[in-house]
């Protein structure tokens, strides 16, 4: 099975933010991914739709925005005018999630829920079938560079195994931690969509990487 790689741009160079769209263009990343936080949700900023609007040029590879903020409705529209194709929400920050996920959906772009390591799955029960995409955490979110947590690689499978009961078309995304040690294991798991931050900038040959990366992840 062929993983796709979705490098975080967190842990790329924000001084040359069009040059490193350029970069992920030639790794054929298959998303690049966009971590938004508030300083609210969790204990660190990032960027917001107008970093996200001038980037947007650079490349035509699909923008993944994982939103990682309290009031992520308040948004939506922004981050979709900026250029998002795929909007990922947190379930701990939604009390109407199915409304917002409807809401996505009706924008007519990716519709993604997230889950931090400890939220169960069961807040998908009813939401599942609507969405594209699921995010397992496997940090807890706010900051790049953190260890995998081990005990997600069971809450992947136990997430696969409700997916096809439910022939849910979503495919699950794993982000936090992702390394060469540990992608294979996370993809045999059901994961096929990998975000990768540190271990795809961190050794400063991001091409590399992400070839790598998929490769040991899809063998
Ligand atoms: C964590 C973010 C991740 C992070 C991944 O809050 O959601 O996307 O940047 O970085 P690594 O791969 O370094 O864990
Ligand atoms: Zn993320």
């Amino acid at each position: 099975m062929v993983i796709q790689i979705a490098p975080s741009i967190l842990s790329a160079d924000f001084s040359k933010l069009g040059e490193e769209m350029l970069t992920l263009e030639k790794g054929k990343a298959d998303w690049i991914h966009i971590d938004v936080m508030d300083g609210h949700y969790v204990p660190n900023m990032s960027f917001g739709p107008m970093i996200v609007k001038t980037i947007r040029p650079f490349t035509k590879i699909p923008f993944d925005v994982h939103l990682m903020m309290d009031n992520p409705m308040d948004f939506v529209d922004e981050f979709i005018k900026a250029g998002a194709d795929s909007i990922t929400l947190h379930a701990e920050v939604l009390p109407h999630l199915h409304r917002s996920v409807a809401y996505l959906k009706d924008q007519g772009i990716g519709a993604a829920v997230a889950l931090n390591p400890s939220t169960p799955l069961q807040v998908l029960d009813y939401v599942l079938q609507d969405l594209d995409m699921v995010l397992l955490m496997s940090v807890n979110p706010g900051f790049g560079g953190q260890k995998f947590i081990p005990g997600m690689l069971q809450k992947i499978s136990s997430l696969k195994e409700m997916i096809e009961i439910k022939k849910s078309k979503a495919i699950i995304q794993v982000d936090g931690g992702i390394s060469m040690e540990n992608i294979n294991q996370v993809a045999k798991a059901g994961a096929t969509c990998l975000v990768a931050g540190s271990s795809v900038y961190n050794t400063g040959d991001p091409i590399s990487m992400i070839a790598k990366l998929k490769e040991e992840g899809s063998r």
